[in-house]
């Protein structure tokens, strides 16, 4: 165990000079941690980005997304867990595969997904799919907002995130911020006195900052190859053949990828559809301790934790019990360096996560206590996880889907996703590879990490 934290330390101290070079596009200098207090760091990593560009509104939209005093109590950014060093994604710098709120004993019960590449996304509704309809769009793991707008409102008043008691209380901090008179200048002179049209405000401006070149620049080693400008190394090729073979990895079902297209839009590695992929139940999320908590997904469609402060949500009816245990399908773009995976954050590693597409069926004693496969789903709703599709049309014995070269393959293609990349990387023989691992929670986690299985691994 000492020895893998030794092992992890000595890559994340490797991972980030290396990760340095690869934002140095959405990035200038690297910023100093030292002797800066948090707020001060949250800040220096806003400094960092190229604001040149930037509108006046999209800069408001970039002070209200680094701002530490927005949280009850101040302290927790929407930048502490959308990190721009890790594609912004972060969890607050826990280990536990969930983010931790501003209160200290507060944790979420989902993994921060990375906010890039979301300019696009289609609003919630269904899409077609080897003709059968599959729900696609909208935000969050479960869907439950329309556009960017909305969903910037809830994690203000979510109280296992931001936790602000309401409008006036939020906009209260906005007015008092060193950036109160810009705010005046783009929404007008009088846009504090109300407080429901100064939420509309932040959240549009927080809308507009996502949605410009910062969050996707397309700047990745493949993007440079589909432009022509860079070529892919024999196993990244070989990676990406098994990525879309549907016979093979099949991953871009799900995952699209346009290879015909220099169109770098046409591949967003994502559809946005929802799925089941009965996924390990972790048992290092602190609310998982409650066998009667069960994040069923796309079904109850609601804030895991309540959007009131000390409020539970009220547990929704579930109407639709197909959509039980679905989640949407995220981008792969950084997928390196936004680690952990999945909705539950159950993998550290990216090498896993590829791995368990490839033998969850054929060896699901690897991934599940007792080999019981979908733990965390409820009896009822184990049938709407997909056994048929490949990667997972295998049975128990059979020989895996991937094996382990072809999962190594298609991690190395993965690596060619990361942004910031170098043409001149590829001339020099130089190659960046780094996965970065979470840092140390500077809180003790409230529950032991999950216990490995016997086919995890260290990337
Ligand atoms: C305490 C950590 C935390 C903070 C603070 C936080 N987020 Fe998030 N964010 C999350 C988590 C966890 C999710 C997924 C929640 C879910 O699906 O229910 C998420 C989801 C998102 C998504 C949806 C991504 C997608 O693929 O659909 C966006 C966009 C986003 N956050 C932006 C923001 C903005 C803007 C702020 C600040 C106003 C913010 N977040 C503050 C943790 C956080
Ligand atoms: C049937 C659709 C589908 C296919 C095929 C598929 N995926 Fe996924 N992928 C998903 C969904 C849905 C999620 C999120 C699941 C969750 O968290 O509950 C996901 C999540 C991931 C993640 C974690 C992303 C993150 O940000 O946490 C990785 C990595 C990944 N997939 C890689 C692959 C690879 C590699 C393949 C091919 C071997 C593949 N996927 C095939 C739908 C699919």
């Amino acid at each position: 165990m000492f020895q893998r934290n030794r092992l992890r330390w000595a890559k994340l101290a490797l991972a980030i000079p290396v990760l340095a070079g690869i934002f140095s596009i959405l990035l200038s200098p690297w910023p100093r941690a030292q002797g800066l207090s948090p707020e001060q760091f949250i800040l220096s990593l806003a400094a960092a980005i190229d604001q040149t560009s930037l509108t006046p509104r999209e800069r408001l939209g970039l002070r209200l997304f680094f701002d530490s005093n927005l949280s009850e109590p101040a302290g927790l950014a929407c930048a502490s867990c959308h990190d721009p060093r890790r594609a912004f994604t972060g969890n607050n710098n826990t280990i536990i595969g969930v983010a931790l709120g501003s209160r200290s004993d507060q944790f979420g019960t989902r993994d921060a997904p990375t906010v890039m590449y979301l300019a696009t996304a289609p609003r919630f509704g269904g899409l077609e799919k080897d003709g059968k309809r599959v729900p696609a769009g909208g935000f969050f793991w479960d869907g439950r907002a329309d556009t960017l707008e909305e969903q910037a409102k809830q994690p203000f008043f979510n109280p296992v995130e931001m936790n602000n008691a309401d409008a006036p209380a939020l906009i209260a901090k906005v007015a008092k911020s060193t950036y109160a008179g810009e705010f005046r200048k783009v929404w007008g002179e009088k846009i504090f006195d109300n407080p429901e049209a100064a939420l509309d405000a932040v959240a549009e401006s927080i809308a507009a900052f996502e949605r410009t070149r910062v969050f996707q620049p397309f700047t990745s080693k493949f993007d440079y190859v589909m432009r022509g400008e860079a070529k892919f190394t024999e196993q990244e090729q070989r990676g990406l053949g098994l990525f879309t073979i549907r016979q093979k990895g099949n991953c871009a079902q799900c995952h699209i990828v346009d290879e015909a297209s220099r169109d770098p839009q046409k591949s967003l590695f994502t559809d946005f559809s929802y799925r089941a992929l009965g996924l390990p139940r972790s048992t290092r999320i602190p609310k998982n301790a409650d066998p009667a908590f069960i994040d069923l997904g796309l079904c109850e469609r609601v804030p895991v934790a309540g959007t009131k402060p000390g409020a539970e949500a009220p547990k929704p009816r579930v109407t639709d019990p197909a959509s039980c245990g679905l989640f949407k399908t995220p981008t792969l773009r950084n997928i390196t360096v936004t680690a952990p995976y999945m909705h539950n954050g159950f993998f550290d590693n990216l090498r896993d996560a590829v791995a368990f597409y490839a033998t969850r069926d054929t060896d699901p004693a690897g991934w599940y206590p007792e080999g019981k496969k979908f733990n965390d789903l409820p009896a009822q709703y184990q049938a709407n996880v997909d056994v048929d599709t490949p990667p997972y049309q295998r049975r128990p014995k059979q020989r895996p889907q991937l094996n382990d070269e072809e999962i190594e393959d298609i991690v190395a293609f993965l690596f060619t996703l990361t942004d910031g990349y170098n043409p001149e990387w590829g001339r020099s023989g130089y190659k960046p590879r780094a996965e970065i691992t979470p840092p140390r929670s500077p809180i003790p986690s409230p529950s032991p990490p999950a216990s490995s299985p016997a086919s995890r691994s260290e990337y």
